[in-house]
């Protein structure tokens, strides 16, 4: 390695990137032509172990991607109720994060971009109406090393961005991070706003990489989970689909956080229309995770709010996630290996695919399976609106439904009832219930 090679790599591995930068990985050789991309979310006070970023570093991944979630800076006051915290008290908790002893040794050496979810935004499960939002977007972009002046500080309602990740041009890797709080409407479902959505558009169509990792603090596929977890909107959720089709984008990889356990998803219908499946590697959790608070939590998960989703078991260990790549001969034969590791970084789940898997290819879709998660995707926001935001509208809403159905069902039942009056064991019974028993008198 000559100098001025020596000397670009320590310039680029060891300062934080520039908005929207362009990260060459410059050590090829050393990384066996390997693309190493870690991110993880959680991390918290109440952990009972914080050293897990020894083992980040002992993985050395070439980026490392916060999803949400650098640190609880508002304030737990009962098991399931948050308040925000003075601005003071948030920096100290922001604190506790860039000055844990791992983690600082972790930044010095390695290359920090991340975008927050609702406790580093300051308020748990936050939206647009949260009035201090832009004091914290500055306390964020300060903490994850944002330089001074970009655009990103100045002129966006909002922390997303993204980053260009290559191989000495070989295969180009986007990770883009999207802020689903700033923004985020309650009444609409609109997670981006219009500013974001915008952004996101140009930022498809106006670049050529391979491989796209959309980051977003909640989960986005897996909506048939547990029904107080935050997840995309239906609308949203179609309007990112039909972004990513209307750009005919190979390639594309979610990622998110924010559940506190780990698990690997996959769209095993097309909703997209991309002709292949979609992905999304979730890993949340690095100082607690669900385990933490709930014994089981995993078997829990497994056996009573199984996802339709889910590729690998939930993982409720400390966790951090992985995902390698290796260019093959041909762009095709490239390698993508998606990864959790624990607290000790092991790779507790691994899912390999190649690259060829994730070609873009317009087929038709499978219109039942759409049909079936749409009416899926609405029924599970209903209850998601009643249980979780006690939401009046929702209320009506489900009762309207119920009603509803009990009206369309009620001449199905009553024929079922006659059906089973005129064959079965209680005709008599049966027929009195429907009032047309006939007195022999
Ligand atoms: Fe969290």
């Amino acid at each position: 390695m000559n100098l001025a090679l020596l000397f670009l790599v320590f310039v680029v591995r060891g300062l934080p990137p520039p908005p929207n930068g362009r990260i060459v990985l410059l050590d090829p050789i050393a990384e066996s032509r390997r693309i190493k991309i870690a991110f993880g979310s959680c991390f918290g006070r109440s952990g009972r172990e914080n050293d897990i970023f020894d083992s980040v570093l002992r993985y050395s991944p070439h980026l490392w991607a916060w999803i949400g979630d650098f640190t609880y800076a508002d304030r737990r006051i009962l098991p399931t109720i948050w308040v925000a915290s003075s601005m003071r008290e948030a920096e100290a908790m922001y604190n506790f994060t860039k000055q844990n002893r791992a983690y600082r040794g972790f930044e010095a050496k390695h290359t920090v971009v991340g975008v927050w979810d609702d406790h580093d935004y300051g308020c748990n499960n936050g939206d647009k109406r949260f009035e201090k939002k832009a004091e914290m977007k500055q306390m964020f972009l300060d903490y994850i090393g944002e330089p001074m002046g970009t655009e990103r500080r100045l002129n966006r309602s909002g922390v997303y961005a993204d980053y260009e990740v290559s191989l000495a041009g070989e295969l180009g890797v986007r990770m883009i991070l999207l802020d689903v709080r700033y923004n985020s409407d309650p009444d609409s479902g609109d997670v981006l706003g219009e500013e974001q959505w915008a952004w996101l558009d140009r930022v498809l169509g106006e670049t050529k990489d391979d491989l796209y990792l959309i980051a977003s603090g909640i989960q986005i596929l897996p909506v048939d989970g547990m029904p107080f977890f935050e997840h995309w909107s239906s609308s949203s959720r179609a309007r990112l689909l039909s972004t990513i089709r209307r750009h005919s984008k190979s390639g594309i990889v979610l990622l998110s956080g924010d559940v506190h356990f780990a698990q690997l998803y996959r769209s095993f219908d097309d909703p997209a229309g991309i002709g292949y499946p979609l992905y999304e590697l979730c890993s949340s959790g690095m100082t607690h995770t669900c385990a933490t608070d709930v014994p089981f939590c995993s078997t829990f998960l497994r056996h009573l709010a199984p996802s339709s989703y889910a590729v690998t078991q939930p993982f409720d260990g400390l966790n951090f996630g992985t995902v390698e790549i290796y260019p093959g001969e041909r762009k095709s034969d490239s390698v993508i290996k998606f990864q959790v590791r624990n607290y000790d970084g092991k790779v507790v789940q691994e899912y390999e695919l190649t690259y060829g898997e994730l070609e873009f290819a317009q087929k038709p879709q499978a219109t039942m399976m759409m049909f079936n998660r749409t009416t899926l995707h609405f029924v599970h926001n209903l209850i998601d609106k009643v249980i979780v935001q006690r939401d009046t509208v929702g209320y009506f809403s489900l009762l309207g439904l119920v009603f509803a159905a009990a009206i369309i069902l009620a001449p199905a039942v009553h024929v079922a009832i006659k059906v089973f009056a005129s064959c079965c064991l209680f005709p008599r019974v049966t027929r009195l219930a429907l009032g047309t028993h006939r007195s022999s008198a």
